[in-house]
């Protein structure tokens, strides 16, 4: 039987696209940031990029879209990212941080493992 093709990632961004956020202005975010890390060379499928960007539903931080959420693999363990109010500059810095294997953002983090 044949497989899909895998493609290894260094992370994966899910953008919230559920109605509050959406309000917020997530689907623009959402195409900004594809068409950076399209035209970046960041887009996995990519000669040299290494980040998966997909849309998501509601990821519960509603009052506070738009919401956006990473996972990735990093310093030996799954690593959550929780963001809310993001923008497009937070957007790429968080695609940027993936890319290089550095450490995520601060500013706008919550959850278990951010402020
Ligand atoms: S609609 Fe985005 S977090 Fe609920």
């Amino acid at each position: 039987m044949a497989t899909p093709k895998y493609f290894p990632t260094a992370g994966h961004l899910l953008v919230c696209q559920g109605p509050n956020c959406q309000a917020r202005g997530s689907a623009p975010l959402y195409q900004a940031l594809w068409r950076a890390l399209d035209q970046g060379h960041l887009a996995y499928y990519k000669s040299g990029g290494n980040v998966r960007l997909t849309e998501s539903g509601c990821l519960g931080a509603c009052s506070y879209g738009p919401a956006l959420c990473v996972y990735r693999e990093h310093g030996g363990k799954l690593e959550q990212g929780w963001y809310a109010g993001v923008d497009f500059p937070l957007a790429l810095a968080l695609a940027q941080a993936v890319h290089q294997g550095a450490e995520l953002p601060e500013d706008r983090r919550y959850g278990p493992d951010g402020g």
